[in-house]
């Protein structure tokens, strides 16, 4: 089932029923789109994990319509933290973790005692969820929600438009197209099961506002480590192309383009305003460069971003260099995705420093070890020490060997 940009109501009905029946469906929301499933159903939950290839210990967000309870889904009293941003963001991207009650499964939330809830503004998602609660309501389920994480394999670039949902999932997923996504970057998750708040992934909805609706600044991810749940996207390496991918000031992308034009290397470089139209104007220099110019605001280049990863990744390139965004707190979301995105600076391989260098840039350091150096599975990294000394092409030793630790 493809639904073209639509609100019709049949199509809405349709892929309700098809949720209904235990069956999987993509929908857009206006951060990313969400591979759904009913949240209550066990086996349509499996499904998921199973079609992302995600770890079943990884909790997923049960989306929720406006008129939806969402006391329903947690256990004990609703905190006052949550009704404030509730009142404050939804619907809206802003994800709240709370204790989970104890009639919802616990398949949902990955095992852990919490759940994540959200209630996404796309008006095509509201349709659906409202669909899919009538449908419930029918037959005696007094709420619904819809289970979803991004609809993209594990570790891998969120998809913003139904095409990006074809293209990871083929036909094994039906996808409702509700256009680009107006965001592009998922949503804030703020921990409220513990007493204090906490951001456990940045989004577009800033620790600054969070504090100003809360009269307190939420902790931080490495604030707020203890007893934290476990959040996949908080992996140090997520959210990647296949294509390496690496964060470069202006000076070193020039030098990087200089040499790769001397070893006749294809790379790609992501930079923004003014510095890719420089680069752009120079473009004849580089015949084997392919330049692509992001946004300069904040909010732009986050619509953008993962459009255009994925763009790169297509081009056959041995690296992306992505121009270092500013370090301003409007670039915070921005900036925790792309260092997740650039897998292999976390990784250390052991092999000649001149060959990593020529392969990787100058960032690539002399190692002792193979593995990772945050606790990656010992086979992955056993597995890129042997692929690299046996001399393949340490490309896809590496890339074979972080896919392990990558959602
Ligand atoms: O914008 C978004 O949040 C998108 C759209 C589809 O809503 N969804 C999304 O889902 O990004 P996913 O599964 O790709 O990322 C959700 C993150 C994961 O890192 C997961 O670990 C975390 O939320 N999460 C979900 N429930 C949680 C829970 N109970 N405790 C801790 N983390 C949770
Ligand atoms: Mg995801």
């Amino acid at each position: 089932m493809t639904v073209e940009h639509c609100a019709n109501g049949n199509e809405i009905q349709r892929a309700a029923a098809f949720l209904d029946a235990g069956q999987l469906l993509a929908f857009p929301t206006e951060t990313v789109y969400g591979l759904g499933a009913d949240a209550q159903n066990p086996s349509a939950i499996a499904r998921v994990y199973a079609l992302k290839g995600r770890p079943a210990t990884h909790p997923l967000i049960v989306h929720l319509g406006f008129n939806a309870d969402p006391a329903y889904w947690i256990h004990g009293a609703m905190p006052r933290a949550a009704r404030v941003l509730i009142d404050a963001f939804w619907p809206g991207p802003l994800t709240l973790i709370l204790p989970r009650a104890a009639h919802i499964p616990a398949a949902v939330s990955g095992g852990q005692p919490s759940i994540g809830l959200r209630c996404p503004a796309h008006p095509l998602a509201q349709a659906l969820l409202n669909a899919f609660h009538h449908l419930g309501k029918i037959k005696g389920t007094p709420q619904r929600g819809i289970a979803a994480p991004s609809a993209n394999r594990f570790g891998r670039v969120s998809p913003t438009a139904a095409q990006h949902v074809r293209d990871e999932f083929g036909d094994a997923v039906p996808v409702l197209d509700g256009g680009a996504c107006a965001v592009g970057i998922e949503s804030t998750i703020v921990d409220l099961s513990r007493g204090f708040p906490a951001v456990l992934r940045p989004g577009c909805i800033c620790a600054a506002q969070i504090a100003e609706a809360l009269g307190e600044m939420p902790r931080n991810e490495s604030e707020a480590k203890d007893g934290a749940p476990r959040v996949s996207g908080m992996l140090r390496a997520h959210y990647a192309p296949r294509t390496p991918l690496f964060l470069r000031t202006q000076e070193e992308i020039t030098r990087a383009l200089d040499e790769a034009r001397q070893h006749g290397e294809r790379i790609a470089v992501l930079g923004r305003g003014n510095f890719a139209e420089r680069l752009m104007q120079r473009a004849a220099q580089y015949s084997r460069v392919h330049i692509v110019m992001a946004s300069s605001t904040p909010t732009a280049y986050a619509r953008g971003l993962y459009q255009l990863l994925r763009q790169l990744d297509t081009l056959g390139c041995a690296r992306i260099l992505v121009e270092i965004l500013p370090e301003a707190p409007a670039w915070t979301a921005l900036n925790d995705r792309l260092s997740r995105a650039a897998v292999l600076e976390h990784v250390s391989v052991r092999l000649p420093l001149a060959r990593a260098r020529r392969q990787y840039g100058d960032r690539c350091r002399r190692s002792r070890s193979p593995s990772r150096s945050d606790g990656g599975d010992p086979a992955a990294s056993s597995y890129g020490e042997r692929e690299a000394t046996q001399g393949k092409p340490l490309k896809h030793a590496l890339v074979s060997a972080v896919s392990w630790t990558t959602d």
